[in-house]
């Protein structure tokens, strides 16, 4: 077996200083689309095994509709190994489950994302959207991630965990710590640690007010739904907490922000956007191909297998690069051109098969909210800097970005 190391580290957070590194998936994609790549110690970090990078979009389908041959259990999807007692834990978590486990707790959780469910929403959403935008002075300059992005999935969550406006800081703190934790600025592994503890005992507290006194959110519907009799247990609910803080927060604020910078990017989509308000939906599903929020997510061989002619032994990591696969030229023409008027786009931003992205409706919900309101309101908007990146090599983000906001539209 070849398990020759092959150029950067793509595990290590600084790769992706300077966003995700397209050239380099590219020629990964043509030369070694299953890479061998060492994960050697580095500031912080104990060095691990390494892991198998898949680039093509037709291997990260694969493995992700296989999970008895990949799986999310056995050692979570993280990219990092995690020590034996944070796994123990993190195995809580659906997105760390396997079938046929996964689909007892999947059908309960989905109650509360049904299509009637979400459609509920719609209102709040629109109402959250809009007392954003209006908040915002024509002819400013403003920080887009911390007035806008940042905000509107942070208002949303609170309403989905039923949490009131007063608590919503208590959100935006916590999930910047613990996916912060290779960023200084979020104060590093205390900080991490200290988050999980606090939103525990929040969570715990939510879960017994809605328990006696139901009010119809999601977290209400999700504490109280049984299937065969059962409940979640107290541990799956901490966790599945867990996970719509950080699933419902950062990468929604990074389909926010990439929208604006990717569009501010290419001034001339962005006019036929502002020019054709009805290709918005496309515009964001182009988006999501063309910035997809999420780098990477993790699988563990549960066996000795073979994929796109890698031969891969049972225990190594397979780690999955959506932002590559939504550049696969075998799947999308002149894939580094951005597009609005693409279609289909079938991107793997939100994965595919067994973990598809529950939230994937609600995250579309809120980008069509917000930005249709953003762009109906000004005449115009300018990215005036470059975008201060998030430092991480798990989500794709953007922690600045300054916006110059032009006239208000209806002084036209
Ligand atoms: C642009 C926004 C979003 C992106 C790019 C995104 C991306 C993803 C991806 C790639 C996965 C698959 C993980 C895997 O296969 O291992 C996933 C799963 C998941 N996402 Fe999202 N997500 C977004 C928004 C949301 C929102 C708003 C929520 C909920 C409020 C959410 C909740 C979930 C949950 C619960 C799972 C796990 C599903 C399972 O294990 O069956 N996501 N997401």
């Amino acid at each position: 077996m070849t398990t020759q190391t092959w150029g950067p580290d793509l595990g290590h957070p600084d790769t992706y200083r300077d966003g995700v590194p397209h050239g380099l998936f590219a020629e990964l994609r043509r030369t070694r689309p299953v890479a061998w790549i060492e994960e050697p110690p580095s500031e912080g970090f104990a060095g691990g095994p390494g892991f198998w990078a898949v680039t093509r979009y037709e291997d990260i389908v694969t493995v992700s509709r296989d999970p008895a041959v990949f799986s999310s259990h056995q050692g979570a999807t993280f990219l990092r190994d995690q020590r034996p007692k944070d796994l123990a834990a993190l195995q809580q978590m659906m997105l760390n489950i396997d079938p046929p486990e996964h689909g007892k707790m999947r059908s309960i959780v989905s109650k509360a994302f049904t299509p009637r469910m979400v459609q509920g929403l719609f209102a709040s959403v629109d109402a959250h959207a809009e007392a954003i935008v209006s908040g915002l002075e024509p002819g400013a300059e403003i920080d887009l991630v911390e007035q806008v992005s940042a905000e509107m999935p942070l208002r949303v969550l609170a309403d989905v965990l039923g949490v009131i406006p007063a608590d919503r800081g208590l959100l935006y703190d916590w999930t910047n710590r613990m996916v912060g934790l290779d960023d200084p600025s979020y104060g590093g592994l205390p900080a991490f640690l200290s988050a999980f503890t606090e939103m525990f005992g929040y969570a715990a507290e939510q879960t017994r007010i809605k328990r006696a006194h139901p009010t119809g959110d999601v977290w209400s519907t999700i504490v109280n739904a049984e299937v065969d009799g059962e409940r979640l247990s107290a541990g799956e609910l901490m966790r599945f907490f867990q996970l719509l803080v950080i699933a419902g927060n950062e990468t929604t604020r990074n389909l926010l922000t990439g929208a604006v910078l990717t569009l501010g990017e290419h001034p001339h989509q962005w006019d036929a956007l502002l020019a054709n308000p009805e290709s918005l939906p496309s515009a964001i599903e182009e988006v999501l191909r063309f910035h997809s929020p999420v780098i990477q997510f993790r699988r563990t061989a549960t066996r000795d297998t073979v994929l796109g002619g890698q031969e891969i032994a049972e225990g190594q990591k397979v780690v999955l690069f959506y932002g590559s696969a939504n550049r696969d030229e075998a799947v999308f023409p002149d894939p580094d051109r951005f597009d609005i008027t693409r279609n289909p786009v079938n991107h793997l931003a939100f994965g595919v098969g067994t973990h598809f992205c529950l939230g994937n409706s609600l995250a579309r919900m809120e980008a069509r909210a917000l930005l249709g309101r953003l762009f109906a309101r000004f005449q115009h908007m300018r990215v005036t800097g470059e975008p201060e990146r998030f430092r991480s090599n798990f989500i794709n983000g953007i922690r600045r970005l300054p916006v110059h906001l032009g006239p208000a539209a209806q002084e036209s």
